[in-house]
């Protein structure tokens, strides 16, 4: 599976970490669209160009990490087919793949450890999105924009 990761300053270290982790797989390819660095940058361009990755098909699912997750995640929900949730829990992550069929997961790096976050991945990307009436209400979502 093909993963891409963006994040702001905020959320340099963890999405450092999670590409650290998932490169290793031999089954994840991993893409990351920054940033580089911990100076200072505007997290609407990098969740912007990590929705646009995922909706265009480049990548299957994205993760992406500022200081809270939650500037980014409004800024991938801004594109359209993007369902984007922040996660902060096991049930929310496997909600968000079960009810919410997200496409990409955002974390708070100030928020959420290494290990933490590394197992909410792996409950989001090996939870069945449960179809049936969450269909309707997401395919409402992507009538949205
Ligand atoms: C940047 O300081 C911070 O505002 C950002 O990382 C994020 O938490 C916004 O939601």
């Amino acid at each position: 599976m093909k993963i891409v990761l963006a994040s702001d300053h905020g959320g340099y270290r963890l999405k450092e970490d999670v590409k650290k982790a998932l490169s290793a797989r031999s089954d994840t390819e991993v893409v990351d669209l920054g940033t580089d660095s911990e100076e200072s940058v505007d997290y609407p361009v990098f969740g912007e160009a990590a929705g646009k990755y995922v909706a265009s098909g480049k990548a299957e699912r994205g993760i992406v990490f500022c200081g809270t997750g939650m500037g980014i995640t409004i800024a991938a929900n801004k594109v359209k087919g993007i369902r984007c949730a922040n996660i902060t829990s096991e049930a929310f992550a496997a909600l968000a793949a079960e009810h919410n069929h997200a496409n990409i997961i955002a974390f708070g790096g100030r928020f959420i450890a290494p290990e933490d976050a590394l197992h909410f991945i792996d409950v989001w990307l090996t939870t069945k999105w449960a179809g049936d009436r969450h269909e309707r209400r997401v395919g409402e979502l992507d009538e949205m924009l």
